[in-house]
């Protein structure tokens, strides 16, 4: 079992798909953590229902963000991570946990990367009047929704499509797509140590 832990910030249905791909047994890690930058996220609602120990924090009350990650390091380093995934994830990931964690960091974002990187990639692409997006999952280097890509998925903006049924479609395909590629850089991982 690979030891994580989930990023999130707000209503956490990634979190949910990770949670019950593991119970499935379709993802062979042990969710250890669950860390959180936003007080009543319903993220959190999800972590206490699935046992998982949480850490919220808020992120105003340090003088910087290296002073929260070290908090945060401590937590990971006492349950023995080893990775961390970004689950909507909504702030960069400074120094301080980038270099505990080398190529160890994973995200999710729902766009075409490099198309539409940042805050509502959904709703940028429906700005932009594009007939296609997608989701990317990728490692996380200093950048904004930067860093080597790992599998993409498209997914097409029909005629008469809606934030709310686009949404939608994003998210089924996150869903899908995540535990998966978790599994496979678990798996892979594992046969090298072995
Ligand atoms: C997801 O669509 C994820 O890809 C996105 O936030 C949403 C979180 O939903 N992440 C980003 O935009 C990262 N830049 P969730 O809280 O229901 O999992």
């Amino acid at each position: 079992m690979t030891k994580i832990a989930v990023f999130a910030s707000g209503h956490g249905s990634n979190l949910q798909a990770l949670i019950d791909a593991a119970a499935r047994g379709e993802l062979a890690a042990q969710i250890r953590l669950v860390v959180c930058d936003r007080p009543g996220a319903y993220c959190l609602t999800r972590a206490s229902q699935a046992r998982i120990p949480y850490f919220m924090f808020y992120p105003h009350k340090y003088p910087n963000k290296a002073a929260y990650e070290e908090l945060i390091l401590r937590q990971l380093r006492e349950r023995e991570v080893e990775y961390i995934v970004l689950a909507g994830y909504m702030r960069l990931i400074g120094p301080t946990l980038l270099e505990a964690f080398p190529q160890r960091i994973i995200n999710i974002h729902p766009s075409l990367l490099p198309s539409f990187p940042g805050k509502d990639a959904i709703g940028q692409a429906l700005a932009a009047g594009v007939p296609l997006t997608g989701v990317t999952v990728h490692y996380v280097d200093e950048g904004m929704d930067t860093g080597p890509i790992i599998a993409q998925r498209q997914v097409s903006i029909d005629p008469g499509e809606t934030r709310e049924s686009l949404e939608q479609k994003i998210h089924a395909v996150e869903h899908e797509l995540y535990p998966k590629v978790l599994q496979e850089i678990f798996t892979k991982r594992r046969e090298n140590l072995d």
